[in-house]
């Protein structure tokens, strides 16, 4: 395995999307695609009503950012490669280890999870990471250099805990919902 870089972190993989009005579009960078985020007003927002995302833009291999309580998530969406190497890998090379279809969400039960959505701000000091794509490690902190795999287990500190997973479920195929869980909750 190859040791990941904060270069190898590819901007044209990252989808930003809208965190203004419901139903806006809006991008930064070059290369971005165009996707919306869909939901309650600012005012709703600012409460931490949940927030719809449409996911069917978001190849495999890619990673958006969307926000939610005035904070950024990460949705990334695994290749198969990456779930591989995710479910298969040692409790021993993690310090806070969870297993990997705790970390995975998929649309529907009985579909594989392939899809990591978590909070996007480093646990150390709160510097967002870069993507990088060796397969298995998924995130790198250019800040104090912590590591994180695909599904966002820490396996490089000063990052104490892995990246938290927020409260979502998928309304549909499509559609990701970030702020309730699957009662609703
Ligand atoms: S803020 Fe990420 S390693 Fe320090």
């Amino acid at each position: 395995m190859s040791a990941p870089h904060a270069e190898d972190a590819t901007r044209r993989d990252f989808l930003y999307i809208a965190t203004g009005a419901a139903g806006a579009v809006a991008a930064v960078g070059v290369g971005t695609v165009l996707v919306s985020q869909m939901g309650p007003n600012a005012a709703e927002r600012a409460a931490g009503a949940p927030v719809e995302i449409d996911i069917s833009a978001i190849e495999e291999g890619q990673v958006i950012v969307a926000v939610w309580r005035g904070k950024p998530y990460f949705i990334r969406h695994l290749t198969d490669e990456e779930v591989a190497a995710a479910q298969s890998a040692e409790e021993s090379g993690f310090s806070d280890f969870e297993a990997a279809d705790v970390r995975l969400g998929a649309p529907a039960d009985g579909k594989e999870g392939k899809w990591t959505i978590v909070a996007a701000n480093c646990t150390h000091l709160g510097c967002i990471p870069t993507k990088v794509d060796t397969g298995f490690e998924g995130w790198f902190c250019p800040c104090h250099g912590s590591k994180f795999d695909v599904t966002g287990r820490v396996i490089k500190g000063p990052a104490p805990t892995n990246l938290p997973l927020p409260p979502y479920n998928f309304a549909s195929d499509t559609t990701l919902v970030i702020g309730a869980d699957k009662a609703g909750a």
